[in-house]
């Protein structure tokens, strides 16, 4: 497969044509973004652990029957997936109460959130991804009734599957954060999962070992995603 021009640079990942319209390359960079964008820092060996990370989890998925844009690797830092029409909206659900949540509510970090919680967000930096609902998102054309509907079944499937996943590794699943797209006429997952767009901790100590090591400046944040990458299977050699 060849790779064409540059068609879009995200914070974490630039988006390549190739000589297949259906078929994009996606470049992980080092990268890392916090505060949507406003802190900005290069770790080393991110893009080659991110993108091993993905593509070991999107095979995961994939196997489980959940529909990926994930096509192969195709080098330490790029992927190839399909051509996707990408929806505007992020899929949020949370196992324990983090982040966001417990600024918004003031609940205590680390509770259990039986059953798990569903949101959703908008993809806009400027407006640092406000939370919506299905009525905005129908009503702004951001997704359909039915695209929605179907995303969110498709997050929960994610999470009955990696829940395990992490949990064999001894970690918690604490919270993630999904794309979709459209391929097709179907709706498919999109983007990227890796220890930038979810939360996980040491189930004994309860150590982070996600990017919230990034956002609070805990360090040893690379160290932390290999750990977190080889505790499930990730080959990184
Ligand atoms: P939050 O607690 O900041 O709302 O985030 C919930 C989860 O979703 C957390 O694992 C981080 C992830 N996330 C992103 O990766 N990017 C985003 O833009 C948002 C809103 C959340
Ligand atoms: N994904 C957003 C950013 O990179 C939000 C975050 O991870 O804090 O800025």
């Amino acid at each position: 497969m060849e790779k064409r021009h540059e068609l879009y640079a995200g914070k974490a990942k630039s988006v390549f044509t190739t000589d297949d319209p259906d078929r994009l390359i996606l470049h992980f960079r080092d990268d890392t973004s916090a505060f949507d964008g406003e802190r900005m820092e290069s770790l080393e060996r991110k893009g080659m652990v991110n993108n091993r990370f993905n593509a070991f989890i999107m095979g995961r998925l994939d196997a489980a029957g959940i529909p990926t844009h994930f096509e192969g690797l195709r080098s330490d830092d790029e992927c190839v997936v399909k051509n996707m029409e990408m929806l505007p909206v992020e899929c949020v659900v949370r196992n324990i109460a983090a982040g966001s949540l417990v600024k918004r509510l003031g609940v205590e970090e680390g509770g259990e959130l039986d059953p798990p919680t569903f949101e959703l967000f908008l993809k806009n930096d400027a407006q640092h991804d406000p939370m919506i609902n299905e009525s905005l998102a129908e009503t702004f054309g951001w997704a359909t009734p039915e695209q929605l509907a179907e995303m969110k079944a498709l997050t929960f499937r994610v999470n009955e599957v990696l829940k395990k996943l992490f949990a064999d590794g001894g970690l918690l699943l604490v919270d993630y954060k999904l794309e979709f797209g459209v391929f097709k006429g179907q709706i498919v997952l999109g983007d990227e999962f890796s220890p930038d767009g979810c939360r996980l901790w040491d189930a004994e100590t309860r150590e982070k070992l996600d990017k919230d090591r990034f956002r609070q400046g805990l360090g040893g944040v690379i160290e932390a995603y290999e750990e977190v990458g080889k505790r499930i299977g990730v080959d990184f050699s």
